[in-house]
């Protein structure tokens, strides 16, 4: 199969375009035919060797929508041929290549109406922002919830589902990208560039943060009293808040099939759609680093293998 993978760790320019062997179906088990799958912030982090993988060559990679093209033993569920997508097990690489083997019990069918590529670019940005307002930060109608970085790929997600919930949503955004967070669903943008957020919002019941670094620390200091924040971009914990009055969460992204469903739900009764999303080949993929990379763009980064 053809795949874009590196054979070290290091800037965009470590990736190669060539051919791999093809992944074998274990019990368990189904081989996608992989038609889309997106760049992950995760991607470029592993790129530069941040997750301590040893194995070379590694095909980056978390998401996916396509074919099942092989099935294992003991798998009773999904058939050859299904259109199925999903996010591979945490700590799996793998989906930029024309095929990658996953475990069955993680993958959900893809609905005729919903293209590969906006499944692919829903599948982690919906179970991140899930797991985020409605798991962890229990967000409810009626309450003010800070989204950071809404132009985001998980933020984009996460506007569109707390306005679904009934929150009042607040998010940051450079000025270009107005328009764009308003037409997800945001009630309140502060132009993080010429405002500090800090002045800008006071009193929130939740915050989420999707930046990371200073502004994850800084964003404690605009939730009220028993406010309650989750984080994603600052690794596996989430920071420590200066104040003893509000809670610091880390939400732990599950891959069940149920997860990827309710994705399907909201889709279907017009909750979510589909993030602006920008298309490359896998052969781009040093390209489509260094757009992830620069941290400034709107919406998903796609790539349409097949
Ligand atoms: N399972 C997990 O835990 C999980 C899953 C997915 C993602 N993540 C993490 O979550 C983070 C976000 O991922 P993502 O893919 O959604 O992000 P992304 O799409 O890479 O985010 C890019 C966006 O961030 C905005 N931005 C950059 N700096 C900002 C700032 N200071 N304030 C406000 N907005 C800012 C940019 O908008 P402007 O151009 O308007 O600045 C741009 O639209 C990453 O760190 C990723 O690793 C974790």
């Amino acid at each position: 199969m053809k795949a874009a993978f590196i054979e070290r760790f290091g800037g965009p320019d470590v990736f190669q375009y060539g051919d791999l062997p093809d992944p074998v179906a274990n019990p368990g088990e189904v081989v996608i035919d992989i038609v889309a799958t997106t760049v992950n912030a995760a991607d470029w982090k592993v790129r530069l060797g941040e997750y301590k993988h040893t194995k070379f060559p590694l095909i980056p990679g978390r998401d996916f929508s396509g074919m099942v093209s092989a099935v294992g033993d003991d798998v009773n569920d999904i058939a050859l041929g299904e259109a199925v997508f999903g996010v591979c097990e945490a700590g799996q690489e793998g989906t930029y290549a024309e095929k990658v083997a996953v475990k069955a019990a993680i993958v959900a069918r893809k609905p005729s109406g919903l293209s590969h590529v906006n499944a692919a670019a829903l599948s982690l940005t919906g179970l991140t922002a899930m797991s985020a307002l409605e798991d962890t930060l229990k967000l409810q109608r009626g309450e003010t919830i800070l989204i950071q970085g809404g132009a985001g790929g998980v933020a984009g997600f996460a506007i569109q589902l707390a306005k679904h919930i009934g929150a009042h949503v607040v998010t940051t955004a450079s000025a270009a990208n107005h328009d764009y967070v308003r037409g997800l669903g945001a009630d309140e943008v502060i132009d993080y560039k010429a405002r500090d957020f800090t002045q800008a919002i006071a009193n929130c019941d939740a915050v989420f943060d999707t930046v990371g670094g200073d502004v994850a620390q800084r964003s404690f200091a605009v939730l009220k009293p028993g406010g309650r924040a989750a984080f994603i971009a600052s690794g596996a914990q989430a920071p420590k808040p200066q104040r003893a009055d509000v809670t610091a969460l880390r939400p732990p992204v599950g891959r069940a099939r149920r997860h990827l469903q309710r994705i399907v739900e909201l889709y279907d009764v017009g909750a979510v759609r589909p993030p602006e999303i920008k298309l490359y080949r896998l052969s781009e993929a040093a390209d489509a680093h260094r757009l992830s990379e620069s941290r400034h763009f709107r919406g998903k980064l796609v790539f349409q293998v097949r």
